[in-house]
């Protein structure tokens, strides 16, 4: 085999947001927009890289492949993928990115999972979907710099159309939830704020480093063990900040599982609640919220919505309403027109069914 052509898609979780670095259950499903990679054996001692959306090529000896080299570009997604499944026969990598790119629907995972799918089909390494969910979470973690937890990249490759995906984030082991909106008569609206605040690194860190030291204050092992009442009961050795991103990361979890359980009941009014909940406690308790992504949510709940909520990160990105079909114009509207007195940028809109998971296209 001398090239493969695989893709990968972007994401958007449902609920379970800020957990899967916390231990818990995340429900994410795959957009159907994707990342293509195309890669070719090279007999020369180069990796070269192409995008279909970047003028210049990036060209990287096997030697500057390590994190300490790292290019602090879109490069270092595909450079981590190769340095973490040890590959070094020199290939040409081209990609053709169609996820929105910092609109928080997981670009960057869909980038990472192409190649390693890509890499591992050419390559014939063998490795389960599982196996290379962790890998690149291990690349973003390591080589690019990013303490991401491990949802994104599992929903990359894992996803299956018409379906949510519930992932037990400790054990990877999973559930496909069947999620038809339209024929419910709803929608997922997804709204990019084109907001992109200066916290997204930093608070992200730091946000999970206070979580991990909450738990061991509290001498616990995980917070999937812990539930509201015991907080209520043994959280008053933490301090009050702590306190509230502890109560954010237990009382998403129980949001997951209801989620779950209503979604198998056909309840959408009763998830509406749940992810405006979610996003109440994203924006109180875990302070990850901005006010691009408050005035959508909010807007959106005043003009029809079941609910709404920030989504992935934070601090900027997109959130997400429930809608049922006949609303979704007026609420773009109203979100436009609020945004535009707000001074803010003008928001982008995308709709969103669940899609396949990464693929290889094709082989020769
Ligand atoms: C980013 C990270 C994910 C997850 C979300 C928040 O998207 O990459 O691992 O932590 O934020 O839920």
């Amino acid at each position: 085999m001398k090239r493969v052509t695989a893709s990968a898609p972007g994401r958007v979780n449902l609920i379970g947001e800020h957990i899967d670095y916390n231990d818990g259950w995340v429900l994410p499903f795959a957009i159907g927009e994707r990342t293509r990679v195309t890669i070719t054996l090279r007999s020369d001692s180069k990796f070269r890289f192409t995008s279909a959306q970047k003028k210049s090529a990036i060209e990287i000896d096997l030697s500057n492949l390590v994190p300490s080299k790292r290019r602090s570009d879109w490069s270092d997604y595909i450079a981590g993928i190769i340095w973490a499944l040890e590959v070094n026969h020199r290939v040409d990598i081209h990609i053709d990115g169609q996820v929105p790119l910092g609109a928080g629907l997981s670009s960057s995972a869909a980038l990472e999972c192409a190649v390693a799918l890509g890499l591992d089909h050419l390559f014939s390494l063998g490795k389960s979907k599982v196996d290379l969910a962790r890998l690149a979470q291990r690349a973003e973690n390591e080589y690019v710099g990013m303490p991401c937890g491990i949802m994104d990249q599992s929903i990359s490759l894992m996803a299956e159309s018409g379906h949510a995906l519930l992932i037990d984030c400790v054990t990877l082991e999973t559930r496909q939830i069947p999620l038809d909106l339209r024929s419910e008569g709803l929608e997922l609206l997804i709204i990019d704020t084109n907001a992109h605040h200066a916290l997204v690194d930093g608070g992200y860190r730091e946000r999970r480093e206070r979580c991990q030291s909450a738990l061991r204050q509290l001498g616990m092992r995980s917070m999937r063990d812990l539930d509201e009442a015991q907080l209520e009961l043994f959280g008053n050795s933490l301090d009050e900040i702590s306190y509230r991103r502890v109560r954010h990361a237990v009382t998403e979890i129980a949001r997951v599982h209801q989620s779950v359980a209503l979604l198998e009941k056909k309840d959408f009014p009763g998830i509406g609640k749940i992810l405006s909940a979610s996003h109440h406690s994203l924006k109180v308790d875990y302070e990850v919220s901005c006010p691009e992504l408050d005035l959508a949510v909010e807007v959106a709940e005043s003009s029809g919505a079941l609910g709404a909520r920030m989504v992935g990160g934070g601090f900027g990105g997109s959130a997400i309403a429930l809608t049922p079909q006949e609303k979704i114009h007026e609420i773009k509207e109203e979100i436009s027109q609020a945004y535009r007195e707000a001074k803010f940028a003008p928001p982008r809109f995308f709709t969103a069914q669940p899609s396949d998971g990464a693929r290889i296209e094709s082989s020769e």
